[in-house]
């Protein structure tokens, strides 16, 4: 039924990044939109027909939630080097000895098209379960032209049959492969002459991202990337100094980025940047509890200068082997001092910007009619409980 008439929810609909309740409220959508939304007791309400009609019973409602940086195409795990880890060796140790990144690399070329699509759809469908609605998929495992191309294919064929937006990102510039020891600039020309190219011609991905570090690229090397990305249309996002201030941030915000992702060791400069260009801050808590960091991303700074934070998972198998967004939200909270109203806005509105999407994320008039129905009352219980939640229903929209 494309009507429906959902009455007597606690709708938080997140306007503007906020709780923004209502209480005892209603939605009415038509063509997957919404088209009022206000108290139960509205005489605006009254006679509509043939509606599909939800009595949400004074539950909580909220937006379907958005997962903004995922890597959730690859093959194989990395509990070995977990392992590792907690014996005393660093992330970046193992990366140098061809672990990390590469070792994923290898796994995923030599998985077939139909084994990366069981396993990446089971950590989508994980996802799912937990009211998320909109998933962007990077890839960054594939690393050579064939391989990045199959593996944005990959997860853009995992749209369909499933209630869920996926939007893709070619993360070309995540690692350099072994084949290319040595030669990392040259590396950087096939991204930036065959990889871009190719994938904005084929319209595989929306967006462009790198990793900008000491074990991946430098700022001079991303620098070229975007300007690639520019090139061809494609709008930019960073994996921005996650383990060392290469001023990554400030580089994002240069190029009018959509996000800047990780930002641990992000400078106040970098932050007044992205304050300038309104750059989404991405927060992945995962990965800084996985990699057992201690340098906190400079929350404060950010809220001070009205820099939008959102939540992912950064899903992948090396530093945030993860699939439930509902922690990460938790995480957020306990380990990064959010509020648990920013950690849901950071799972909602403002995930949805880091994606440069304004038609979800938020539930008002005109916005895609994406809900999710909470066993809960209060929207700090998303952020609350540790571990994953399951909505009693979602309605999403085909
Ligand atoms: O977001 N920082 C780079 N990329 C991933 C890690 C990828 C991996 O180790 O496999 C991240 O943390
Ligand atoms: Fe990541």
């Amino acid at each position: 039924m494309d009507r429906i008439l959902l009455t007597h929810g606690r709708i938080a609909t997140m306007r503007g990044g906020r709780y923004d309740l209502i209480e005892d409220g209603a939605l009415y959508a038509e063509g997957g939109r919404i088209r009022w939304i206000g108290p139960t007791g509205s005489s605006e309400l009254s006679d509509r027909a043939e509606v599909e009609r939800i009595d949400a019973k004074g539950a909580l409602v909220t937006p379907l939630l958005v997962d903004c940086h995922t890597h959730l195409v690859y093959a194989g795990n990395r509990a070995r080097e977990y392992e590792m880890r907690l014996e005393g060796a660093s992330y970046e140790q193992i990366a140098k000895m061809g672990g990390g990144i590469a070792s994923t690399m290898r796994a995923t070329r030599d998985a077939s098209d139909w084994e990366l699509s069981a396993q990446t759809g089971k950590r989508l469908d994980a996802l799912v379960a937990e009211g998320v609605g909109t998933v962007e998929i990077k890839s960054g495992y594939g690393l050579d032209v064939e391989n990045e191309l199959r593996c944005l294919r990959i997860a853009r064929g995992l749209e369909r049959g499933r209630a869920v937006h996926v939007r893709t990102t070619l993360l070309g510039a995540h690692a350099l492969p072994p084949e290319f020891k040595g030669r990392a600039d040259d590396y950087v020309r096939v991204v930036c002459e065959e990889m871009i190219p190719a994938v904005a011609r084929e319209k595989l991905a929306d967006a462009v991202d790198a990793f900008c570090e000491g074990i991946a690229f430098t700022p001079e090397q991303v620098r070229r990337v975007f300007e690639a990305a520019r090139d061809n249309g494609l709008p930019v996002k960073l994996h921005a100094d996650q383990l060392s201030d290469l001023h990554g941030a400030a580089l994002a915000a240069e190029f009018g980025a959509l996000s800047a992702d990780h930002l641990e060791y992000t400078n106040g400069e970098g932050i007044a940047a992205m304050a300038k260009a309104g750059t989404v801050a991405v927060m992945l808590p995962g990965a800084f509890h996985f990699l057992r960091e201690t340098r906190l991303p400079p929350v404060e700074a950010l809220r001070k200068q009205g820099v939008r934070m959102a939540v992912a998972t950064d899903s992948n198998p090396g530093t945030s082997p993860t699939t439930s967004l509902t922690l990460m939200m938790h995480l957020a909270c306990s380990l990064f001092g959010l509020t648990p109203e920013e950690a849901l806005a950071g799972a909602t509105s403002h995930g949805a910007a880091a994606l440069g999407l304004a038609d979800r994320g938020e539930l008002d008039v005109g916005k895609r009619a994406e809900f999710a129905v909470w066993d809960a009352e209060e929207p700090a219980e998303l952020a609350y409980g540790i571990g994953p939640k399951r909505p009693i229903l979602t309605r999403y929209p085909q």
